[in-house]
């Protein structure tokens, strides 16, 4: 009886144990959190509305809203899990041409790519 308890206290340690490792290594590599649309919001706000957006943007592809933003163009620019097959991450890498954003360079830094990466990869919630 008292060797059960503390086998379960022991499993209950360790399992404990592991999930706050892996609390804190997400923390250390990127948001703990699945982002959505609006931790990408900002980029491109930044980067990308000041010709994708009002009533002629170029394809027709408008980034300042979320449902926009899945329509993509006459095709989707952005295919949720699948970043390697979305031009809009594609376009950011400069993996198609041309690279954006068309005023370029400066071209995205590296968090902002890691993060629009990540965003798609975890399914382009909004
Ligand atoms: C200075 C204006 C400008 C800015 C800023 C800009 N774009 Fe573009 N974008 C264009 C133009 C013009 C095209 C048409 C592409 C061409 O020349 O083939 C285009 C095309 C695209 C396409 C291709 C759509 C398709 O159907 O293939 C994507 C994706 C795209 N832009 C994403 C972005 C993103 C993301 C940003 C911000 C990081 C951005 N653009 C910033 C002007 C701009």
């Amino acid at each position: 009886m008292k060797l059960a308890r503390t086998t379960a206290f022991l499993l209950f340690l360790a399992a404990f144990l592991c999930a706050a490792g892996d609390f804190i290594a997400l923390g250390q590599q990127s948001p703990a959190k699945t982002p959505s649309y609006n931790d990408v919001v900002p980029i491109f706000q930044k980067h990308c509305i000041q010709c994708h957006a009002g009533a002629k943007p170029p394809l027709g592809l408008r980034l300042d809203n979320y449902e926009d933003v899945m329509k993509g163009s006459d095709e989707p620019v952005v295919v949720p899990g699948e970043p390697k097959n979305s031009s809009l991450f594609l376009r950011i890498i400069g993996e198609q041409k041309p690279r954006m954003p068309r005023n370029g360079p400066p071209w995205l830094n590296e968090n902002e790519i890691a993060l629009i990466k990540q965003w798609i990869m975890e399914g382009a919630l909004p």
